[in-house]
């Protein structure tokens, strides 16, 4: 058994939490530094197992394994993976393994929401942290660094990881024994495999690059300690199912931290307004093709898939916030 634990920004300066793990070991930051305040959450949880986390998108049964084992890059690549039900198989396509329900099928092919599809093109995959992602500070976003939460130990999953920008740092931190980069998006996955290669980002140590949808995560239920999700609620076809897998598959005492962008009347139109809002049932989003929500609603519907220990910062439309699985 050890510790997990959660440091959480809510300041409103630079800063980042310097969380180290070293075998054995933990050290955390605590308190106040460099005008950013963390709050910890400590919470027992089981050691990795050693079993294989990923699990079957269509029965979520665990899979079996041919190949090396590891959570790294070249093991998977090497590696095939079946279900120890259905008998579905899946491999690596290029640099990722492809979890998803799809994975494999020939003659089927359907069109997510624009919001999904819009991340799947090369040029925005390749534009995202070449200046695309940078224009959310406008919004709030504090930017990469004061974004980063060090959620200390186990397996982190970076949903919607787009090109990795969170990733990347979650891996190289060493606090892991494994990260998992997971996108829906095939281009955003293979750009966060070419910045691996020039950051030089270790790949035979932690990092996997898998593609699932949110809506059917490739993981047995009650089998992740950590998941972040970093600007991304609002491009989910649907954020309580997707919460509600989130939910599934965190490990008692696991945190769930996200980003997103808040509603205002700018970005959702007029029926974001609180009195307004019920005809936002009749109408549909109006101004823009992405979910934004008020901090109730994402607060609201955390609870109701069972999430507890609601924590936030606000920044303009910018919101952090975290759960705990109890
Ligand atoms: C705005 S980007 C966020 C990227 C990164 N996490 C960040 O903090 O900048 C949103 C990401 O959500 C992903 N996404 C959209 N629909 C998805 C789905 N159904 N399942 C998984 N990821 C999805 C997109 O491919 C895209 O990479």
């Amino acid at each position: 058994m050890r510790l997990l634990r959660l440091a959480f920004f809510t300041g409103h300066r630079r800063g980042e939490a310097a969380h180290r793990r070293r075998q054995g070991q933990e050290e955390a930051t605590r308190g106040s530094h460099g005008g950013v305040q963390f709050q910890e959450i400590k919470t027992e949880l089981n050691d990795a197992s050693k079993t294989e986390v990923f699990a079957c998108p269509v029965c979520y049964e665990p899979l079996i394994r041919k190949g090396p084992p590891g959570m790294n890059l070249p093991a998977i690549y090497r590696s095939g993976f079946k279900c120890s039900k259905c008998n579905k198989s899946f491999t690596s396509k290029d640099v990722f393994l492809d979890l998803t329900v799809t994975s494999g099928i020939k003659e089927y092919s359907e069109l997510k929401p624009a919001r999904t599809e819009l991340f799947r093109s090369p040029l925005v995959s390749f534009l995202y942290e070449r200046g695309w992602r940078q224009n959310f500070n406008r919004s709030g976003f504090p930017g990469r660094d004061e974004e980063f939460q060090s959620v200390a130990g186990g397996i982190l999953v970076d949903v919607s990881c787009g090109s990795g920008l969170f990733s990347r740092k979650f891996a190289s931190s060493g606090a892991y024994s494994s990260v998992i980069a997971l996108d829906f998006s095939e281009n955003m996955l293979r750009q966060c495999y070419d910045y691996i290669k020039q950051e030089e980002t270790p790949m035979n140590t932690n990092l996997a690059l898998v593609r699932a949808d949110i809506l059917r995560l490739p993981f047995a239920s009650c089998s992740i300690d950590a998941i972040h999700a970093g600007a991304a609620i609002h491009c989910w076809p649907s954020p309580s199912n997707a919460i509600a897998e989130i939910s599934r598959v965190l490990k008692p005492g696991g945190v769930f931290v996200a980003t997103t962008f808040l509603s205002t009347p700018t970005n959702s139109g007029l029926f974001s307004i609180d009195a307004l809002k019920p005809l936002r049932q009749i109408v549909g989003p109006v101004n823009s093709s992405y979910n934004f929500f008020i901090e109730g609603e994402l607060e609201d519907l955390c609870r109701s898939c069972g999430l507890v220990n609601y924590s936030s910062k606000v920044q303009r439309s910018f919101i952090m916030f975290s759960r705990q699985k109890p």
